[in-house]
Parts: structure tokens; C-alpha cells; sequence
């Protein structure tokens, strides 16, 4: 994992990111805490050796690694895997969700990304950075503070051609004003936040004027004065804080200082996109749904559905 943030200062000082790098450096070294599994994880790691071989980002499943290597051992250390699907090696990793479906549907609705440089907040283990690379972005930063999404990407990145996508262990919060990227993702992040506001002005920050915010998140059926606050859980998540109606939520982008604000796709999350397989073998959707309602939650609530919007940072 530190291999990979030194890639990124290494790979970008000649970018418009080189003045923010002892801020990110100080914010790496004050909110970054060593994990448990981090010795046997690295020393898992250095197992595999970096290769050239050529990867692909363009298709839905992600494939990295000499097709005709097993890396299955190395794999399992990195238990659970929730975003994907990668093909590594001669592995198909079918994760917890279907990420690709999620990257379809917010695909055609933005500007393209050739040559652009993307921000990715709370990026998992970075299957959508590829993604954007693969759509033709020249950079993709992605942000998340969990260390073992991180210690995937690194193994990704062991087994990748180079490439300009970067992953550094970091909360939003944390972030400087870049105020540089042509794209700003936020996906599966807002409900996460206890200010959603503040976040939302955190994205706009990171952008530059004129700027486009890509935003998904969990939403409820309902009019402008529409929000639902879980009294406890939400689908058996505790830190699930606030779901509005997409009014709202369209409200809350033109508070937060952004314009051209759309809704552009919504969708009920289907059990096929995210289910318990082989390689995240715990709960899943299945398990937060009232099994005599599907349309509910365990709790009572209305079953997960997503957002998508687009916004624009004005010029
Ligand atoms: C539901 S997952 C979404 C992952 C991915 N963006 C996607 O849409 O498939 C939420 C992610 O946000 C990360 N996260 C939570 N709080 C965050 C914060 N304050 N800043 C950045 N990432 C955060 C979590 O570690 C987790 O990986």
C-alpha cells in the first residue's frame, strides 16, 4: 500500500496535484492507522511479481494478470470482495456487486472522459478508476480510508501494465481545495456522511469551474420536503444517515453552490446485482429485505434504490 502512494507523488509532480502533495502527505501520515492484517497483507503482496502484462479496462470485467497465472491463493488473503467484477489471472473474482452495472448506468449519461482527470471519492477498491481509465481518462485519483480496498488495488496495480490510476487511503474530508478536476465521482458515499451538505461542498471544492459532479446515491420516493433519518439501521447498516427524495436532493446540489443540476437515472437494486458469492461470502441483499416483502427493508423501510445525478461547478 505505501508502494502505491509513492507511486502517486512519484507519477504526478509534473500535474496540476504536485502543489498539494505535502498537504496530502501530512494528511496521509496524521489519518492513516496501520491495520492489523498489514504485515501478512504485504508480505502477500510481495509474493507477486509486477508485471507488464498487458490489462483491460474497457469491458465490464476488469482483467489484469497473465491470464494463464492462478493467483487464487493470493486472492483469498484479500477476503471480502465487494466491487468488481476482475478477472485476475486465470480467476474470475465475482464480487458482491455488480459494479459494472452501476458504471452502465451512469456511463452514458456524463461528459466523456477522454483526457480528462477524475476524482473518485470512496472508490472501493477502485474497479470504477479503471474504468475511467478505460473510458479514456488521462488521471484518475481515487480516495478511500478502507485499508483493505486499498491492499486490493495494490495487487491490482502489481498486476497491471503502469497506468495513471492512484488510490490513496484518505476520507474526503481530508482533502485539500484541489479545485482542479474535470470530473468529481461521489457514489455510494453522501448517505455515509452525517453532513451530506458539507460533502456536497467538499465535491465542488475538488473540482475546477465548470467542473462536472457525477453523484450516486441512496434515495426515497417523495416530493422537495421528502427525507428519510433511519431511526437505527438502514438494511442492517448503522451508518446510514440520510436518504431524500431526488427533489431534495436536487435542492441540496443548488444550496451547495452547484448548477445544471439533473436527475438522470434511478433504480431499485436488484438481487442480481447484489448478492453473496464465493468471494464475499457474508450477508447480502437478500438477507436486509423483509423475506414476505421484498419492497421492504428488515426494518420497514423501502428497499435500496439509487440516483444518479450530474451537477456543474460554475465556471
Ligand atoms: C458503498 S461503498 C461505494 C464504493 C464505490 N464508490 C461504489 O459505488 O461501488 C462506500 C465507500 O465509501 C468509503 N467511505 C466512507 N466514508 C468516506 C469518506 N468520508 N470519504 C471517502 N470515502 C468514504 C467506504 O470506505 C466505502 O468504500
Amino acid at each position: 500500500m505505501r508502494s502505491e502512494i509513492d507511486r502517486f507523488i512519484a507519477e504526478t509532480t509534473d500535474t496540476f496535484l504536485a502543489p498539494f502533495h505535502e498537504n496530502l502527505r501530512v494528511a496521509l501520515s496524521s489519518e492513516t492507522r496501520l491495520h492489523g492484517r498489514a504485515e501478512e497483507w504485504d508480505a502477500a503482496l510481495a509474493t507477486i511479481q509486477s508485471t507488464t502484462q498487458a490489462s483491460q479496462f474497457d469491458s465490464d470485467t476488469v482483467s489484469v494478470g497473465d491470464p494463464n497465472a492462478d493467483f487464487e491463493d493470493v486472492l483469498s488473503m484479500f477476503l471480502p470482495w465487494r466491487k468488481g467484477p476482475f478477472q485476475v489471472g486465470k480467476t474470475l473474482v465475482d464480487t458482491e456487486w455488480r459494479s459494472d452495472w452501476k458504471w452502465q448506468r451512469i456511463s452514458r449519461h456524463i461528459e466523456p472522459l477522454e483526457g480528462k482527470q477524475v476524482l473518485d471519492i470512496g472508490c472501493g477498491n477502485g474497479y470504477h478508476l479503471f474504468r475511467m481509465l478505460g473510458a479514456g481518462a488521462d488521471l484518475a485519483l481515487g480516495i478511500d480510508p478502507t485499508i483493505l480496498f486499498n491492499y486490493q488495488f495494490s495487487l491490482f496495480q502489481r498486476l497491471s501494465q503502469p497506468n495513471r490510476a492512484y488510490l490513496l487511503p484518505l476520507r474526503s474530508e481530508h482533502l485539500p481545495q484541489f479545485g482542479g478536476f474535470d470530473t468529481v465521482f461521489s457514489l455510494g458515499v453522501l448517505y455515509h456522511r452525517r453532513s451530506p451538505i458539507d460533502h456536497l461542498k467538499e465535491l465542488l471544492s475538488f473540482a475546477k469551474p465548470g467542473g462536472e459532479l457525477v453523484l450516486e446515491t441512496l434515495i426515497v420516493e417523495g416530493d422537495q420536503n421528502t427525507l428519510l433519518i433511519p431511526r437505527d439501521r438502514y438494511a442492517k447498516m448503522a451508518n446510514v444517515w440520510f436518504i431524500p427524495s431526488t427533489s431534495m436532493l436536487e435542492l441540496m446540489l443548488r444550496r451547495a453552490g452547484f448548477i445544471d443540476v439533473k436527475t438522470v437515472d434511478v433504480n431499485v437494486t436488484s438481487l442480481e446485482e447484489q448478492r453473496a458469492t464465493r468471494w464475499m461470502q457474508f450477508q447480502s441483499l437478500e438477507d436486509y429485505l423483509d423475506p414476505t416483502d421484498k419492497t421492504k427493508t428488515v426494518e420497514g423501510y423501502p428497499a435500496p434504490a439509487r440516483a444518479i445525478l450530474t451537477a456543474r461547478k460554475p465556471a
